[in-house]
């Protein structure tokens, strides 16, 4: 080897001519995600019966939502492993997350989504991150189970949350809010329920702070699901076998599945909290979400599914007034103005057809262009 080619380009390619490691390999996939701000909010927390309340929100993250803290971990080992072709199933941020950094690093993205049900916020992300985008005339749980089938049969790598470097980074989200509270655990980590893999992680991350001396408690889990997709919340509440939803339903499509993969981690971490699962209806997550909004803050309709959690979880006296709450928010604001712009004209309706009520209703005024008319409409809007 001549010295050129070692001065030209450093220690990484001499090991690589030595057939040591390909350099490309050796790198993380990061879009810098993370650092997401814990934010104080008065109006959300007395709408949910609190006296305070917290959101660590993820819609904070480079492509909108928490998948980005587990992807540039999944991605990353795609990477190192040496593949050239990843996938997953999504109802549609684990997707948008994928092919950005699948992109970034240089592999293909491939994303299987269910037809129909994902917002068109998601779907476009994914198809600007330029992923070859497969809509699929199934629910999410049936396509997971297909695709689990040919990502062994192709040797496609599945970056799915039953990936456990998805996991291992997703954790770190917790170990991020405690750290921004100078290691103080909240009484209560409150998060919305799909597929199950976040709580998984964070019940993972909590474990092993404690067991290696951050933290001497933990605080207690509250999951909460969109009522006609709530196969975890049925489980806590008649126990027996976990059975799936067949036929799941919301308009919170994020978390619009009935056979979520990680139910056995989820049950663990419950278990081992004290925690509880709740659900809520579309009504309760529509307007929760509104309440977000107002606040300047916002969030996808599944993140609403915390504060309707909280709001039915103080009533109900199971958290207390006075209790340290944080409540993620699990993806941005904009990921939806579909489901924001009907929710605000009174045009938004339930699965199954039934109008949801614009309780927080904010219609956009149609105004003639004349100063003096204008006037008349901010003097009766907004005084
Ligand atoms: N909130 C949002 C915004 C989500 O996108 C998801 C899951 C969840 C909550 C539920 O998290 O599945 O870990 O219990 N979205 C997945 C996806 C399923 O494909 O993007 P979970």
């Amino acid at each position: 080897m001549s010295n050129a080619a070692l001065d030209q380009s450093g220690v990484w390619r001499y090991r690589e001519l030595l057939g040591f490691v390909d350099t490309n390999q050796q790198r993380a996939v990061t879009l810098r995600e993370g650092n997401t701000p814990l934010l104080a909010a008065p109006e959300a927390a007395r709408y949910g019966g609190l006296d305070a309340l917290v959101f660590k929100h993820q819609g904070f993250n480079p492509t909108g939502s928490f998948k980005d803290n587990g992807m540039t971990c999944g991605a990353t080992q795609g990477l190192r492993l040496g593949m050239k072709r990843v996938a997953c199933v999504s109802t549609g941020n684990t997707s948008a997350s994928m092919a950005a950094y699948a992109s970034s690093a240089g592999m293909t993205p491939i994303i299987f989504l269910p037809h129909g049900n994902i917002s068109y916020g998601k779907l476009a992300q994914a198809l600007e991150y330029g992923a070859l985008t497969l809509q699929v005339e199934a629910n999410f749980d049936q396509i997971l189970a297909l695709v689990r089938v040919l990502a062994e049969k192709t040797g496609i790598y599945l970056l799915n949350s039953v990936n456990p470097f998805r996991i291992e980074g997703q954790k770190t989200i917790m170990v991020e809010m405690l750290d921004q509270r100078d290691w103080r655990v909240p009484d209560w980590v409150v998060v919305p329920g799909g597929n199950l893999g976040n709580i998984s992680a964070f019940g993972k991350g909590f474990r092993e702070l404690m067991s290696m001396g951050f933290i001497d408690k933990l605080p207690r889990f509250a999951v909460v699901q969109a009522e006609k997709s709530a196969p975890f919340y049925d489980y806590f509440h008649r126990r027996g076998e976990f059975a799936a939803v067949t036929e799941p339903e919301t308009l919170a499509t994020a978390i619009r599945i009935g056979d979520p993969v990680s139910w056995p981690k989820a049950i663990q971490v419950i278990d081992e909290s004290n925690g509880v699962v709740e659900k809520v209806a579309e009504q309760e997550i529509a307007d929760a979400k509104a309440v977000i909004g107002k606040c300047g803050i916002g969030c996808e309709p599944a993140s609403a599914a915390t504060l309707a959690g909280i709001k039915k979880l103080t009533a109900a006296g199971v958290i207390a007034a006075d209790a340290d709450v944080v409540a993620v928010l699990t993806g941005n604001v904009l990921k939806d103005p579909d489901y924001i712009y009907k929710y605000h004209t009174g045009q938004l309706k339930t699965p199954a057809g039934a109008p949801i009520r614009a309780t927080f209703g904010n219609h956009p005024v149609v105004a003639p262009n004349d100063a003096e008319r204008i006037a008349e409409i901010l003097e009766r809007h907004a005084r």
